[in-house]
């Protein structure tokens, strides 16, 4: 921008660049992960059990299985829910991709709603304007780790039957009037993703009150064999199986559950550091032309996944510009995300346009992620503070 001094002419600048994203990972998730690889075991065994039991405890639900990805955990869900070819489930238009495309995946089609302002989680009101006789689930996103209004969500679906499948991949500390992620829906989906509140790497997890639905997720997670790996090869000597399904290749591993063992451990720590960077920027960011975060809702916890600011109209630069300002000042951002109707896949497959849902798209097209990570120091906060009010006053 003209008048705007070049970032290296300043003297102000960060030597190393600010990686959006990246997780904290402790001395003991090394060691089991070690620990793991001379056991002799590396595959779906002993430690992807223990983990499905202490994400079963920490969330109170009664069954979890472990898969290899939340885009797993939410096909399989689909499918253990009976959602088939010619079903059709309602989706906030303003998700991850893969809460949409898991739809398609399990044949069936995904109806778009748009999302209620400030709190960007899915509008009741849109969910049941969208609602045909197709429909068979819901599936509300707890977005950036707020809870959806699941009171109307759930009255809306019990009136209408209707399933409702959780997203809750920003979401595993979060709770709702008393309940926790994982019990706000008939099934819940969560990730373990690299950047996510907590990390095997790569991983997910199912949780769910009906036993029948977890353990047919096991199963398709591991090609629909009647008996797991570890069933078959543990010191309880060689087990035959059947294939009762064509299932799918999507099962976690104990070497990855090695991660999730130690990071399950430090969630609530890492949320309460979370929780102080989220109020530093809040803080350190106010009076610019943003649009900061909306507070929790009464009676729920946010389990600060992502602080995501929008670029307020009247702004000296848009969202992208400030992106190129702030990587110019080696801090690293993100964009979550880009209105899922305004895709080609989308707008090519299911007709989807312009215009469909003006607050996903305003939300699109102005939404700027900052770092926010319990690694970060004080010093990197105040990096990224200064980096964004120097870019937008300058
Ligand atoms: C809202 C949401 N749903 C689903 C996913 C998919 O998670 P995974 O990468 O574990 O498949 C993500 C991942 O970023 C997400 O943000």
């Amino acid at each position: 921008m003209e008048g705007r001094p070049a970032a290296e002419d300043r003297e102000y600048m960060r030597k190393e660049f600010l990686v959006y994203g990246s997780p904290a990972i402790g001395e003991e998730e090394i060691a089991e992960v070690l620990d793991t690889i001379r056991s002799g075991w590396l595959g779906t065994g002993p430690k992807t059990e223990r983990l499905e039991r202490e994400f079963a405890a920490y969330l109170n639900v009664k069954h979890c299985a472990a898969v290899s990805s939340c885009t797993a955990a939410l096909h399989l869900a689909m499918l253990a829910a009976g959602i088939k070819q010619g079903d059709e489930v309602i989706v906030p238009a303003m998700t991850f991709c893969s809460t949409a495309n898991a739809v398609v995946h399990a044949g069936a089609t995904p109806v778009f709603a748009d999302i209620e302002l400030p709190g960007m989680t899915i509008d009741p009101a849109d969910v049941k304007r969208k609602i045909t006789k197709k429909t068979k689930a819901i599936l509300p996103v707890h977005f950036y780790g707020r809870p959806a209004d699941m009171a109307a969500l759930r009255a809306c679906a019990r009136r209408h039957r209707l399933v409702l499948i959780g997203d809750a991949a920003h979401a595993i500390e979060t709770h709702y009037h008393g309940k926790t992620a994982g019990q706000l829906c008939d099934i819940t989906c969560f990730s373990f993703y690299i950047t996510k509140n907590m990390t095997t790497v790569e991983g997910g997890m199912v949780a769910t009150g009906r036993k029948e639905w977890a353990d047919r997720i096991k199963i398709l997670a591991l090609h629909g064999m009647s008996k797991d790996a570890w069933a078959r090869y543990s010191d309880k000597g060689y087990r035959h199986y059947e294939v009762v399904s064509a299932g799918f290749k999507n099962n976690m591993t104990d070497l990855l559950a090695s991660f999730g063992l130690h990071q399950l451990r430090r969630l609530e720590q890492n949320l309460a550091r979370r929780e102080a960077i989220w109020q530093a920027y809040s803080r350190g960011l106010a009076g610019l032309p943003l649009i900061l975060p909306a507070d929790p809702a009464p009676d729920t916890r946010h389990a600060r996944h992502i602080y995501a600011v929008r670029v307020a109209r009247g702004a000296p630069l848009d969202r992208d510009e400030l992106m190129d300002e702030l990587y110019k000042r080696n801090i690293g951002t993100g964009v979550h995300y880009t209105a899922l109707h305004l895709h080609k896949f989308y707008r090519e497959n299911f007709g989807y346009k312009k215009g469909d849902f003006p607050n996903a798209e305003s939300v699109g097209k102005t939404t700027l992620s900052l770092p926010l990570s319990p690694k970060l120091t004080n010093k990197d906060v105040q990096d990224v503070i200064d980096a964004v009010k120097e870019s937008l006053l300058s």
